[in-house]
């Protein structure tokens, strides 16, 4: 089915270097995300709670540019997780990517091992994690694919690990527009796996998942920033944002998106925790 790779083929092209100030756009709105899912829970005490012998060993499923870790840090992990070592599995397919994270991480993070894999693909003696989290992560792991990389994230767990994937739902910006612009333009390639499809697939993967959502807003009012952003969502920049204004699913969705002070796009996202059985 060589329709079914070509929206993770996409994400693999856009994260690169050529992609760079695309991905800056990105996170000028996107940098919100990782506000809301590290204020949403006390992820040192996670962190702390499910270390072995002073240590987390973490898996980061792909970690992109780090920026969940980064707004950890940020937000003081290092003090919180006090004497807590926290070793950091770096997992993504594309290398950008994880010189990317491994260049934003310090203290408490360090950097024990890179993966250059797609999560389906991690080979199977690497596991035993602490802790595996994925975070906006697996949006482009194709529908038909997600239920073998959840399967194999869960197995890299060590009994009694802890789990996390923080993940859109139906209802959110990143779901509809990409479901809209395929309508629209016609873009080839899988649609984005939603939320439910990865609790479904926890579910599979024999975990009992909790589910925390959190709704919020982001915007900008500088309209090439937007453009850049909303491009980067579909991993497509060939139809800039006055034709996508204009035309057909793309264009009634972005009417209705509309601010004081520019576009608002509403998120509405899921943090999916779970504990492996002891
Ligand atoms: C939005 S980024 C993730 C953000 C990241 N968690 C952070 O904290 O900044 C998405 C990443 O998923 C990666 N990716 C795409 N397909 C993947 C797959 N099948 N398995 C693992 N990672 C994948 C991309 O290369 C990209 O780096």
């Amino acid at each position: 089915m060589p329709q079914q790779v070509s929206t993770e083929q996409r994400s693999l092209v856009h994260w690169a270097e050529d992609g760079r100030a695309e991905m800056e756009s990105f996170y000028a709105l996107a940098t919100e995300d990782y506000r809301q899912m590290v204020a949403a829970r006390d992820w040192a005490a996670d962190l702390r709670g499910h270390a072995t012998d002073g240590r987390a060993r973490v898996l980061d499923v792909a970690c992109g540019s780090g920026k969940f870790p980064a707004e950890l840090m940020r937000r003081g992990l290092a003090e919180a997780v006090g004497d807590t070592r926290v070793e950091i599995d770096l997992l993504d397919p594309s290398a950008f990517s994880i010189a990317e994270a491994r260049s934003v991480l310090g203290p408490p993070f360090t950097v024990h091992a890179e993966h250059e894999v797609r999560i389906q693909d991690l080979a199977s003696d690497v596991g035993g994690f602490d802790v595996a989290w994925a975070t906006h992560a697996l949006y482009a792991v194709p529908p038909s694919e997600i239920g073998a990389g959840i399967a194999r994230m869960v197995a890299a767990q060590r009994p009694g690990a802890f789990g996390a994937i923080v993940h859109a739902t139906s209802a959110s910006h990143y779901l509809r527009f990409a479901e809209a612009f395929r309508t629209t333009f016609g873009a080839d390639g899988a649609p984005f796996t939603t939320a439910a499809q990865v609790r479904h697939a926890l579910t599979d993967a024999g975990v009992m998942p909790e589910v925390t959502t959190l709704r919020y807003d982001v915007g900008h009012p500088d309209r090439a920033v937007v453009e850049g952003f909303l491009q980067r969502c579909v991993f497509d920049d060939s139809v800039p944002l006055e034709r996508m204004e204009d035309e057909g699913a793309v264009g009634a969705y972005l009417s209705g998106c509309t601010g004081e002070d520019g576009y608002r796009f509403s998120q509405v996202v899921d943090v999916i925790t779970w504990e492996i059985p002891a």
